[in-house]
């Protein structure tokens, strides 16, 4: 058949008569009906399409064992979250869930019961605590909860500090009433990696790339769906325009500034010190 620009679509997906794959072939359908459609709706220029081209090759060459440009173009472009929704319609009542993001570390340290996951990390000394439940409310006993975060001023995870050790990250077990407890430092907000591709492209957008304060939490239980989340800092000033589109009103929380003094780890501390409790809820699996 020869070329017809109006026949160009059903000639391309005409090729995949031979697919035996049913899935593959819905989804590469609508990529290839939607890629085309989009090519017409902009009228695409060549020199758009090379610059396409370019970024894409870029996006690629960013990534390494550390960094997945990729997944933090499909971050910022709302894709992230939009796959995170479909595949977690958790029911009523149980905690929402959020953006995985690029931070988390197999296998952390596993800590106590208010150890301090901070390992010296900058900003001011916190303290989270709450409850692990089921929807029918009954508490989850040795729920395995992974948390990580930013420090407090700069905003950086551990992980993006060269040669850094750990800090801000840590796994705890609830105890037999569901109830957990950690000190860690107030998180910060803090800018996306924007030295790559995605930075480049965000400019271009004219968007700032700030994530607002928020430490992330990853929950497992027997029985029971993973819930990947974040708690987030109530009053941050990005909690509104996250670059990566994740902030939930469920999961903005008070974290109440207090003088030195008792803290509620039975000890005490001699500054200034933040409070914040969150109560997870777990949809059955
Ligand atoms: C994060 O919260 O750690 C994160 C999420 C998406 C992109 C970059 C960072
Ligand atoms: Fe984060």
């Amino acid at each position: 058949m020869k070329f017809e620009e109006g026949k160009l679509t059903d000639a391309v997906l005409a090729r995949m008569q031979d697919c035996d794959d049913p899935r593959f072939k819905t989804i590469m359908t609508s990529l290839i009906r939607h890629l085309h459609d989009f090519v017409r709706d902009v009228e695409l220029t060549e020199g758009e399409w090379f610059e396409a081209i370019q970024w894409l090759t870029a996006t690629g060459q960013k990534c390494d064992d550390k960094r997945q440009e990729y997944i933090l173009a499909s971050d910022t472009l709302g894709v992230s979250m939009l796959v995170d929704a479909i595949n977690h319609r958790f029911p009523a009542g149980a905690t929402e869930s959020t953006v995985f993001g690029p931070f988390f570390v197999e296998g952390a340290a596993d800590f106590e019961k208010w150890a301090d996951l901070s390992n010296g990390a900058k900003g001011m000394p916190c303290f989270m605590s709450g409850t692990v439940r089921g929807t029918d409310g009954k508490p989850i006993a040795n729920a395995l909860i992974d948390v990580w975060q930013s420090d407090g001023e700069e905003g950086l995870y551990d992980v993006q500090v060269p040669d850094g050790e750990f800090y801000c990250r840590g796994r705890i077990r609830t105890d037999a009433e569901g109830r957990y407890g950690f000190r860690t430092v107030q998180p910060t907000s803090y800018p996306v990696p924007v030295d790559g591709p995605v930075g480049v492209m965000l400019t271009k957008m004219g968007r700032h790339p700030m994530r607002p304060a928020h430490v992330h939490t990853m929950i497992t239980a027997p029985g029971h769906e993973r819930l990947t989340t974040h708690v987030f800092v109530k009053g941050d000033p990005y909690l509104e325009s996250d670059a990566v589109f994740g902030v939930k009103e469920s999961l903005v929380v008070e974290f109440t500034q207090n003088p030195a003094g008792a803290t509620p780890d039975g000890g005490r501390c001699d500054r200034p010190f933040s409070t914040a409790t969150y109560d997870f809820v777990l949809a059955k699996s």
